[in-house]
């Protein structure tokens, strides 16, 4: 899902002039062009067709509820009659990469931002800056789900407290290794619910079927000690046993105690296994160790 930051997705320190205070703009939607709209046709296609069976009952749910399958790259103002409608949650359009208290405060008002750019048709592969492909079918079907869409509004709340702490590089792994890249117990198998996967042709097969990768019980302190790859496959995968559970351990947990457990504790460096930890996997690595040059950890 991840290569070379698009040009059309800058990073800004204060809202551009096009943009309102809260760092939103306008869709647009009219001005998408026909080759734009092939594009998410496109992409849509070829998830849709591997997803059934690979993806949570939630997401595939979700792609239902809102009605993702019409044609085109969807209208924020369509999709969000249904999505407030389902889960109070809205999706709103922003330049680019917004500050991070500017990205919680969305999410803690249940507002998703989405980028409005959508990639060129020789990128359908790998993309390392989030489109509106990745955003809005990646994350938004899940919305719908009303569990978790409250794990999404409380991540924001958790989010504006990290930073108080200063303990966002912990926070950010969560949300990495679960909203991006989560896989889920489901019908006696592994489902994927995070959207770098759903919104990847390439990971969704490798994420559930490669031999390379970890694949290791969700642990709250563990995962927010470990280090994550944004740059190719991920080595990891953390597996949650359900929704309710993840909300259990997220939601109920107050963090600032885990923070300060934790900050005396080295960071897990991104394939490593630890003591404690659940396998379902324990990867080969061989994905990894085949590429050249190093990988860009965060
Ligand atoms: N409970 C967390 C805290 O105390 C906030 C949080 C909720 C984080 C849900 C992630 C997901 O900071
Ligand atoms: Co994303």
């Amino acid at each position: 899902m991840l290569s070379a930051p698009d040009p059309e997705n800058h990073v800004y320190d204060k809202p551009p002039a096009h943009a309102n205070a809260d760092w939103t703009i306008d869709q647009n939607w009219p001005a998408y062009t026909d080759e734009e709209h092939a594009t998410w046709d496109t992409l849509f296609a070829r998830q849709c067709k591997m997803l059934p069976g690979r993806a949570a009952q939630a997401f595939m749910d979700g792609v239902d509820i809102l009605q993702l399958s019409k044609a085109g790259i969807p209208d924020f103002d369509e999709l969000n009659r249904i999505l407030m409608d389902a889960t109070g949650w809205q999706v709103v359009a922003v330049p680019g990469l917004v500050p991070d208290d500017v990205f919680f405060d969305h999410l803690a008002n249940r507002r998703f931002v989405s980028g409005n750019f959508i990639r060129k048709p020789d990128q359908l592969d790998y993309l390392q800056e989030p489109d509106i492909f990745h955003d809005v079918f990646g994350h938004v079907p899940m919305l719908a789900d009303q569990r978790f869409a409250d794990y999404m509004e409380a991540y924001g709340r958790g989010g504006l407290r990290a930073l108080e702490f200063g303990t966002l590089k912990q926070l950010a792994r969560l949300y990495w290794y679960t909203v991006e890249f989560g896989l889920i117990q489901e019908a006696e198998e592994l489902r994927i619910y995070g959207a770098g996967i759903v919104s990847s042709y390439g990971e969704s097969k490798f994420a559930l079927e490669s031999d390379s990768p970890n694949r290791i019980m969700f642990d709250l302190e563990r995962v927010l000690r470990t280090e994550y790859r944004i740059d190719d496959f991920q080595q990891n995968y953390f597996v949650i046993p359900g929704l309710e559970e993840l909300l259990r351990v997220t939601v109920e947990t107050d963090f600032k105690p885990v923070y300060e457990k934790i900050a005396d504790m080295p960071d897990i460096a991104i394939a490593e296994i630890v003591e404690g930890d659940e396998l379902l996997t324990h990867g080969t690595q061989d994905h990894a160790s085949a590429q050249s040059g190093d990988a860009v950890i965060i």
